[in-house]
């Protein structure tokens, strides 16, 4: 406890600042929060959510896990994207990926890390399906920045594919699905332009026909 008396310091510190600018600031954050964007990122301590996009707390409903993936049968991603869209009515949904991610590195190669291999296993898959394309890479980091990238994209197209965003679409709630990649060495974002919006932009296999309903849920 003592060790980490620093941190309880620098919460008062922060207080007393917050309180010093504008005096109702936490009466406002205790009654209701209304983000329009879901960040869905890595867990890596130096890709801070907010602070990377300008925005204040209550502005940004965030997930964060290690390689930012989104597995179809995930319940804690599906419950977060659930809660996003059908309650908080969130516009935006980002899948936010980051050059030097040690996940999509420890998925390049062959060591035992222990529960995480399992996981990771998803990034397996992505590589195994853009092989080719990879492995036509000669440049060792090139290939590793690319690997980040199409993770993102699968990880919008899986977002894409719940029928949490489909039925989203159905009762016409604008919904986009963003795939962006941050530079950790220039603190720098860079839009991969593969936004969803609908569901003529989906794959067939993968559209779910959804009755009235289901769009309530
Ligand atoms: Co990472």
């Amino acid at each position: 406890m003592q060790k980490l008396r620093i941190l309880f310091q620098n919460n008062q510190d922060w207080v007393k600042s917050r309180i010093s600018k504008d005096p109702a600031y936490f009466q406002r954050m205790a009654d209701a929060q209304d983000p329009l964007y879901l960040w869905i990122g890595c867990s890596d301590s130096r890709v801070p959510a907010n602070e990377i996009v300008g925005l204040e707390p209550g502005e940004l409903f965030v997930h964060r896990n290690v390689a930012n993936l989104f597995p179809h049968t995930d319940f804690n991603c599906l419950s977060v994207l659930e809660y996003g869209v059908d309650l908080l009515k969130i516009q935006h949904v980002i899948i936010c990926g980051h050059y030097g991610c040690n996940g999509v590195k420890a998925a390049m190669e062959d060591h035992r890390l222990g529960l995480v291999d399992n996981w990771l296993r998803n990034i397996r898959d992505v590589y195994a399906h853009f092989k080719d394309e990879l492995e036509a890479i000669k440049d060792p980091k090139e290939r590793y920045n690319r690997l980040v990238e199409l993770n993102v994209m699968q990880q919008v197209l899986n977002v894409c594919h719940t029928t949490i965003v489909q039925g989203a679409w159905m009762r016409n709630q604008p919904l986009w699905i963003h795939g962006w990649v941050y530079d950790i060495a220039t603190g720098t974002l860079k839009d991969l332009d593969c936004c969803v919006s609908g569901i003529d932009q989906v794959e067939k296999i993968y559209r779910i026909r959804l009755s009235k309903k289901d769009w309530l849920n």
